[in-house]
């Protein structure tokens, strides 16, 4: 080993470092801010509704100074989000675009309506929120981590049989965005390399939350049967990959989109 080669633990400490996760309080966000908060850094955590925000930050592992709930919706001024921010912790170092709040019309059903929705939640305000962030860092000079949250389904389509007969769909206006989502993210990554920022996308594959799981058992044995590991991925599954991306373990990585599907689109 050089006297410069950091130990592993170094590179993964965020000890120091100050992260936004968006919709932190939601199913996989809530992970994804435990895996920072663990990781050491301060958790500045969203939702649109103020007292979710402060009871989910207030379980974060830490001292208590580790967690901040915020009131934000992708409606509102980002601007004024990010300024409150540095207000209250001084910097800003990683941000995770986790929320999402579009609707699941069919494809005979859909309307422009449900896919401005989609992307102003999935595409439009993660780009602003980011582009922020990255006037922050540039004003501090200092580099910074963006994840992007994506899907299987910005890379390949359902297979219809999935959801057949069974009154739900998977919407063409998610597929949209997602996809839309995972491209925007490498040019983003390319412009902000001269910042030292980076930017990358971790696309979940099939992650359904206990409701979803308790209200249609038939849905999850059709993706289990897809997905070469025979079974839904758990929150806890997308922890390591966050904190890989916003540490310095992470450092030479940017412009990627990661998935973690259970091997859904090896095949
Ligand atoms: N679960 C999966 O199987 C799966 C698979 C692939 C990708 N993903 C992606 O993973 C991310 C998280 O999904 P999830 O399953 O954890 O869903 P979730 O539990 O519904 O979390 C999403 C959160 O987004 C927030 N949100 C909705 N509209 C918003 C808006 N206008 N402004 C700000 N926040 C808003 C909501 O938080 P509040 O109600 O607290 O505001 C909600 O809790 C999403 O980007 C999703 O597309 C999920």
């Amino acid at each position: 080993m050089t006297d410069a080669e950091r130990s592993i633990h170094d590179l993964f400490d965020l000890h120091g470092r100050v992260a936004i996760v968006t919709g932190a309080a939601g199913w996989l966000g809530s992970a994804m801010s435990r895996a920072l908060a663990e990781a050491g850094a301060q958790v500045v955590v969203t939702s649109r509704d103020p007292a979710r925000a402060a009871d989910f930050a207030a379980t974060l592992p830490g001292d208590g100074h580790v967690g901040l709930g915020f009131q934000m919706d992708y409606a509102d001024s980002i601007p004024e989000f990010v300024a409150q921010v540095v207000r209250q912790k001084k910097r800003i170092d990683i941000l995770v675009n986790n929320a999402y709040g579009g609707t699941a019309p069919s494809i005979d059903t859909a309307t422009a309506e449900d896919f401005d929705r989609a992307y102003h939640t999935g595409v439009t305000s993660y780009f602003l929120l980011a582009r922020e962030v990255v006037f922050h860092l540039r004003q501090r000079r200092a580099p910074g981590s963006i994840i992007n949250i994506g899907s299987m389904y910005g890379v390949v389509a359902s297979y219809p049989d999935a959801y057949t007969g069974l009154g739900i769909n998977s919407p063409p206006n998610y597929h949209g965005v997602k996809g839309g989502i995972i491209h925007l993210t490498r040019h983003l990554a390319v412009y902000w390399a001269a910042d030292r920022v980076r930017v990358n996308v971790i696309s979940p594959g099939p992650f359904p939350s206990p409701r979803v799981k308790d209200a249609m058992p038939e849905f999850i044995e059709r993706l289990e049967a897809k997905t070469p590991l025979g079974r839904m991925g758990m929150p806890e599954e997308l922890k390591g990959i966050t904190v890989l991306l916003a540490s310095d373990a992470g450092s030479y990585i940017t412009g990627q989109n990661i998935l973690v599907d259970g091997g859904w689109t090896a095949w």
